[in-house]
């Protein structure tokens, strides 16, 4: 399947000169979603994963998903002041303003092997701030993926860890 015929492309949103890659097309589409997640499974084929972890909010709805396909459970890292238990957090740039991600301090166990799912890898400043935070938790970052990577912002190169990092659609 071709997902970008899937994904819409819209000019100027949230601010002029982005061009906002809009996955609501490709998820109310039931056949289209369900192979994206396939897909994105088979981009793991045989890594050891413990748990998975998506960043709010569309990372939830890629790494839930895959999470339940890959039999896994699924850790949300949420914007400030969402979660209610004890938490660890850290501040972060994004491709348009700055944010805050949290996680829950007992979310992880120390050596566990932690799969990262997101929708989109654009700066790398989310993915970044999400790996900062599993390993304050101990736990062990054994790949990332992504349904969209937007090559010419370079997030990959936030991304230092010896592991793999797959994107199923790349612009
Ligand atoms: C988007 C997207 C990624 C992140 C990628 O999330 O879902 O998590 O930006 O950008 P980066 O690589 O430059 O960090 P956003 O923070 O817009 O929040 P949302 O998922 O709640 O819309």
């Amino acid at each position: 399947m071709d997902f970008k015929q899937k994904i819409r492309v819209v000019q100027d949103f949230p601010k002029e000169g982005i061009r906002f890659k809009d996955i609501t097309t490709l998820m109310k589409d039931g056949e289209a979603y369900k192979l994206a997640i396939s897909n994105i499974a088979d981009l793991v084929t045989g890594l050891d994963v413990d748990v998975i972890v998506g960043p709010e909010a569309r990372g939830f709805v890629i790494g839930a998903p895959l999470a339940i396909h890959l039999g896994k459970g699924f850790v949300p890292v949420r914007k400030s002041g969402k979660l209610p238990g004890e938490i660890v957090e850290s501040a972060y740039d994004l491709e348009y303003g700055k944010d805050t991600l949290a996680i829950h301090k007992d979310a992880i166990e120390p050596g566990q092997k932690v799969l990262i799912a997101d929708d989109l890898l654009a700066t790398g400043g989310t993915i970044a701030t999400t790996i900062d935070l599993i390993e304050k938790l101990g736990g062990i970052v054994v790949g990332c993926v992504f349904l969209i990577e937007l090559t010419y912002l370079d997030g990959r190169d936030k991304i230092n860890g010896d592991y793999p990092v797959h994107s199923l659609v790349k612009y």
